[in-house]
């Protein structure tokens, strides 16, 4: 079985940036192979870990509904879609990448996405470990997906609101009934200290303080060069700060 690990959080707290680092250490640890799952529409996970990728799965589908009458001579939909779907599966040496894309609009896509559901359980056996980096709520990926997931970190800012927002978001991801196992909040961007106000504020909200990321200049240096987190050295504050962390987590 594969361990799944997923990111949600408000917008701009770093989720993307933490996902690439968690599929360094896992590089770094043999623990693979990977799949890394892009469940923002709007994300950028492919590139922070180095991944070039053309079409997303909102692509295929779209197509393959515009074109609903033209299957090649002796394909069936099922086998149409499980081809196209697989050519969107970017292979690299111990990760395959894969993004979701833009939902598909207006219509029914009921046999679409039941396809696609059998498609990722498939899929989802392959490997060991699946991070997937979702948009603030889940909400896309749980409409495509009913699978389980070992690790939901939340992730928040160094801030009293960003804790409260994060533990609203939370909320809202029991409203989508998913699987989760463990549920932990990750607090991203700290000074080396954290303010006794927040750890207060933390153990308000009731969830479970995986830890923290210190502040580093170099994930926005890479940021800015558009290079792969996944490149970052190893003795960068917020790799070590990771590091730790799932040492605790992953075995
Ligand atoms: N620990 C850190 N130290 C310094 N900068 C960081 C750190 N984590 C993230 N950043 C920077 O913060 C910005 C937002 O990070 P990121 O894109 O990972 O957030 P996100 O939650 O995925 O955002 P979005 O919701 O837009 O997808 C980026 O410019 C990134 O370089
Ligand atoms: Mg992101």
């Amino acid at each position: 079985m594969s361990y799944i690990i997923a990111l949600a959080g408000k917008g701009g707290v770093g989720k993307t940036s933490i996902a690439a680092l968690i599929v360094k250490y896992l590089l770094k640890n043999n623990k693979t192979p990977i799949l890394a799952l892009d469940a923002d529409p709007n994300s950028n996970f492919a590139e922070s870990i180095g991944i070039n990728i053309d079409d997303t799965i909102g692509s295929v589908l779209a197509d393959f509904l515009k074109n609903r009458g033209e299957l090649p001579p002796g394909m069936t939909k099922q086998s149409f879609l499980d081809l196209k779907l697989h050519q969107i599966l970017k292979e690299g040496k111990n990760i395959d990448m894969m993004a979701m894309g833009a939902p598909e609009g207006p219509g029914c896509y009921c046999a679409a996405n039941s396809i696609l559901k059998d498609y990722f359980e498939k899929l989802a056996t392959n490997y060991k470990y699946i991070v997937i980096d979702n948009e603030a709520g889940m909400e896309h990926f749980s409409r495509k997906n009913n699978s389980k997931i070992d690790l939901l970190i939340m992730c928040s800012n160094y801030s009293l609101k960003g804790i409260k927002t994060a533990k609203r978001l939370s909320d809202l991801v029991d409203a989508l009934g998913l699987e989760i196992k463990e549920r932990v909040l990750i607090v991203n961007q700290t000074p080396e200290q954290i303010d006794q106000g927040i750890l207060e504020e933390i153990k308000k909200t009731g969830l479970q303080l995986m830890g923290s990321i210190v502040s580093d200049n170099l994930i926005e240096e890479f940021e800015i060069n558009g290079k792969a987190l996944t490149e970052l050295p190893d003795d960068t504050k917020a790799y070590r700060s990771i590091e730790m962390l799932l040492n605790k987590y992953i075995n």
